[in-house]
């Protein structure tokens, strides 16, 4: 439940249907599709089985079987800095949205301009964010992430409830079946690099892979536990929010005549939209919707949060408190200017704010290379008996595809990664992201 709640987050609900929108829809979906049941799924496992084995978090579990090691591991930990940059600013939109909502839902014709208004003002998104970071901090100082993954418990199914309503209020509107094709129809002719890595990096962002988390939460696994069974319910569960998240929003967006590329803001405008049209009920199940979708988000971004303290506790000897204060400092000050870049303000790379930087380096560089890392290093530094012994539990379950997975974690996926990555720089996914490929791999090249 822990990993599904780090799986199940804004990456679902907010991030898959505007990629999706801004990425061709169908031709985005099933390419996303197949590389979670191929790469997200045999990933997922190993992340699960390495941390089991090892019975040690991310950088620890690289590192005791070979030192030189060690720089996949902290790859991990700066992905976690770095998606940490930026999560919680759109965690403060989803928290804001919880008193904001009645107030747009009753006035919807405001419901556009608010938006864009409210993310790009230069302070309230930032105390909406400190108000996100500060409940992360509390939950992850006191060691108390069984509450919120109690609370998970509770909202998760309350949020795929809510989103199973919209979903169907949606479909109801006059026209909206155009956004049930779009969504599901793939146009072929639209797949290209810019697509495919788009569709790779979302799926290791959405469950939660490529950087030491499931690991994390693996070391966590009793031996009785079925790691197959575990991975293929998380990534299901995940897969699933994500389609639903997909079907509340574009048959409702189609029928209302919005642009299916509208990017970062799409779950902030279509939501309330939706609900505004549902008349007396709509501002309460709105409220809840906007609850359920921070709580998602936190029992995200505590895993984030986590992984970065367990390395300064585990590697640098840090206690938790100090860990967590120090931890949470550097990532308020990247929220800072995340949050001021979309109002424009603050330095540029490449013509990008230091918001997409962040997205950009983790979501479609980082978190697929260290995915490519941890397989390579599976494959050909770990023993393949243990492997076998990891995830069949010492030969009591059966695991048929065994082979299959172990040459797809041995070959398949490493070559599939590069060849995704270097596609994905020779079509300049919106230009000026390949250059920052390139320093993603000059600073791992540095690590090592
Ligand atoms: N999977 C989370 C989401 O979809 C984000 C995340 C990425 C969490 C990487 C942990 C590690 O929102």
């Amino acid at each position: 439940m822990a990993a599904a709640g780090s799986a199940v987050g804004l990456g679902n609900i907010w991030r898959f249907p505007y990629s999706a929108g801004q990425n061709g829809g169908g031709a985005f979906v099933i390419v996303y599709l197949f590389f979670v049941a191929v790469i997200g799924f045999s990933v997922m496992l190993t992340e699960f089985a390495v941390g089991r084995r090892k019975s040690l978090a991310a950088v620890g579990a690289f590192k005791t079987v070979d030192r030189r090691w060690t720089f996949a591991g902290v790859l991990g930990v700066l992905s976690g800095f770095l998606i940490m940059g930026f999560y919680p600013v759109v965690g403060g939109w989803a928290l804001a949205y919880i008193v904001k909502a009645p107030g747009l839902i009753a006035n919807p014709a405001t419901i556009g301009d608010t938006f864009g208004a409210f993310i790009s003002n230069p302070v309230q998104p930032l105390i909406w964010m400190v108000a996100f970071l500060l409940l992360n901090v509390v939950i992850v100082a006191r060691g108390v992430s069984a509450g919120i993954e109690a609370a998970g418990k509770v909202l998760m199914p309350l949020l795929f409830g809510i989103l199973i309503l919209i979903a169907v209020r949606g479909l109801m509107l006059p026209g909206a079946m155009a956004g049930m094709s779009f969504l599901f129809t793939p146009d072929f002719s639209k797949i290209n690099g810019t697509v495919v890595l788009a569709a790779l990096g979302q799926a290791f962002f959405s469950l939660s892979l490529g950087m030491g988390c499931m690991i994390t939460y693996g070391s966590y696994l009793n031996k009785e536990e079925n790691l197959i069974e575990n991975a293929a319910i998380v990534t299901a569960m995940d897969t699933g929010v994500a389609l639903l998240a997909g079907i509340a929003m574009f048959p409702a967006m189609f029928a209302f005549g919005m642009e299916p590329a509208a990017g970062p803001g799409l779950v902030f405008v279509v939501v309330p939209t939706i609900f505004a049209e549902m008349g007396g009920m709509g501002s309460f199940f709105g409220v809840l919707f906007f609850v359920a979708l921070t709580v998602a988000a936190l029992t995200s971004s505590v895993s984030l949060l986590e992984v970065c303290v367990a390395y300064l506790i585990d590697e640098k000897g840090m206690d938790r408190k100090m860990a967590v204060l120090s931890t949470s400092g550097v990532m308020a000050v990247l929220c800072v200017l995340a949050s001021l870049s979309i109002g424009g303000v603050g330095p540029t790379l490449f013509d990008k704010g230091a918001f997409d930087i962040f997205d950009l380096l983790t979501d479609k560089v980082f978190l697929a290379i260290g995915g490519m890392l941890l397989c390579i290093f599976a494959g050909w530094r770990l023993n393949k008996d243990e492997l076998k012994a990891e995830i069949t539990n010492e030969g009591k379950i059966a695991f048929g595809m065994f082979e299959l997975w172990y040459n797809l974690v041995k070959y398949v996926i490493p070559v599939t990664v590069a060849l995704v990555a270097f596609s994905g720089i020779q079509s300049g996914f919106e230009g000026g992201s390949g250059p920052i490929m390139i320093l993603g791999i000059v600073i791992i090249e540095y690590l090592d």
